[in-house]
Order: C-alpha cells, then sequence, then structure tokens
C-alpha cells in the first residue's frame, strides 16, 4: 500500500483544503490519525511538475520499493474491459539500467543532443509490459499503457522524482536481453530518477513550432498551446 506519509506528507506544497488531500489520507485522518500533519502537493501543481525529465541526478538511487509504489498506484487505474493487461519490469541495477540506456531514444527534436550522459541518466527504470495471454494485441495507441505511464510519473513527482516516457525503444533487441518470454511485449519504458534539468514551458515558437529545444545554459524548452487553441467550443 503506499505508505501514508508518502501520500499525506510529501511533496513542496502544502494543502490547505480538504478538497486537496487524497481520499486515503481523509480516510486515515476520519479514522483518528489526524495528529499527522496533513500535507498533499495539489494535482494542478504535481501535473505542471511532472514535466519529461531527460537529465538525473545519476548517483541519486531511486528505491526499489518506491517503484513498487509507483506500480501500485497504476494498478488502480482504468483498464478497457477491466482486463488489466499490463505488467511491470523494474530496474535499479546498474548494469541492467545501462542495458535498458542502450536500447532507447532520446529527445528526437532537440537537435545535436543524443541523450544523457553517464552521470546524468535514469537510475530507474519501470518497463511496461503487455502480457498477451491477456491480451493479445496492444497498438502503439493503446489506451491503458498511457494512463499507466501518467500515473507513474505524477506518483515520481510527489516523491520528488521525475522521468519521461520512451516510447522509441529498440523493443525486439531489448526484450530478449532482460529475459522476457514471448508472453510479453515492451509497451512504454519509463526512465526515472532525481530530475537534474530546468523545464521551461512557453508559447508556441515561430510558424507555431511545437518543437522542443535545449539551450545553452541546458535548460529544456517545451512549447505548449494555449487553452483557447485546445478548446473548440465551449457553451
Ligand atoms: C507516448 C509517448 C512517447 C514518448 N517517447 C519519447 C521518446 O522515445 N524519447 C523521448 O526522449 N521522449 C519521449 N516522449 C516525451 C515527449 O517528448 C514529451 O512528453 C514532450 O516533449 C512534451 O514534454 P513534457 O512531457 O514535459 O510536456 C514520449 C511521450 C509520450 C507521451
Amino acid at each position: 500500500m503506499w505508505p501514508l506519509q508518502h501520500l499525506c506528507c510529501m511533496g513542496a506544497a502544502k494543502a490547505t483544503t480538504a478538497l486537496a488531500i487524497s481520499p486515503m489520507c481523509i480516510g486515515m485522518v476520519i479514522a483518528g490519525l489526524d495528529t499527522l500533519e496533513v500535507q498533499a502537493m495539489l494535482l494542478s501543481d504535481l501535473v505542471a511538475k511532472s514535466r519529461s525529465y531527460r537529465r538525473f541526478f545519476q548517483d541519486h538511487d531511486v528505491p526499489l520499493e518506491t517503484l513498487r509504489q509507483l506500480v501500485d498506484l497504476a494498478r488502480l487505474t482504468p483498464s478497457a474491459g477491466n482486463v488489466q493487461p499490463l505488467k511491470y519490469l523494474l530496474s535499479t541495477n546498474a548494469d541492467q539500467n545501462a542495458v535498458i540506456f542502450s536500447h532507447l531514444s532520446w529527445a528526437a527534436q532537440a537537435k545535436g543532443w543524443r541523450g544523457p550522459e553517464e552521470g546524468e541518466r535514469p537510475s530507474a527504470y519501470v518497463i511496461i509490459l503487455g502480457d498477451k495471454r491477456l491480451k493479445p494485441t496492444f497498438g502503439y495507441g493503446h489506451i491503458d499503457q498511457g494512463i499507466a505511464a501518467q500515473t507513474i510519473l505524477l506518483g515520481a513527482a510527489e516523491l520528488g522524482f521525475g522521468g519521461v516516457i520512451v516510447g522509441s525503444v529498440r523493443k525486439d533487441e531489448l526484450a530478449p536481453k532482460l529475459d522476457l518470454g514471448p508472453e510479453f511485449e515492451i509497451l512504454l519504458v519509463l526512465a526515472l530518477g532525481k530530475p537534474k534539468e530546468e523545464v521551461v514551458i512557453e508559447p508556441l515558437g515561430d510558424g507555431g513550432s511545437t518543437a522542443y529545444w535545449h539551450d545553452t545554459d541546458q535548460r529544456h524548452h517545451v512549447p505548449k498551446r494555449t487553452l483557447e487553441d485546445l478548446i473548440v467550443r465551449a457553451s
């Protein structure tokens, strides 16, 4: 189970309204554990903080138990037909991490940058697998894994970690190196760690470009459309 202190006491922002407190925290408070300081990060803060991070303090470990807690969050997310066909491979082992890293492509739009250097690489990975015994096909656009991935990243942000969804993976080469049987398909790789980079959200670039870019100070700039751009009709 997600420990109470993580749900209630982690995060930079202090929640001051009941709405900002997770139902599990409220349950525990109602149950009489109201001596604990109740803090939680607002969902809006978590979403804003949960950027795609690609440079990390590599020597800052992400405990295996933390990865288990993050998967436990994903366990509760929606699943089409409630089939729950996703399984997870967790990695905090440096040798295995190096193998995983060598099968990933990083930030295709950041020209001239081929991914994080040694020392700035992820210290953990969660690999989302499709269990073909439970569901025979998993398209790139399959929704379960997207929901699971974002939930894990939000949970990581709450705990002071961060990461990136990596879909560009040499999956057929990686699977045998991880001793994955034919019943498993690699769907997404979540690279995780203690983020080292600053990410700047900004308006679209020239000509409406959504291409992200790095500046000379290694800040990562991510253009986002405005709210008005997104809403087709509101009545
Ligand atoms: C399905 C999916 C696949 C992605 N694959 C990669 C990838 O292979 N390599 C990478 O560096 N980033 C990848 N990303 C991260 C996106 O580039 C990132 O979400 C986008 O630049 C916006 O930045 P933000 O997440 O900080 O808003 C992927 C994101 C999604 C949702």
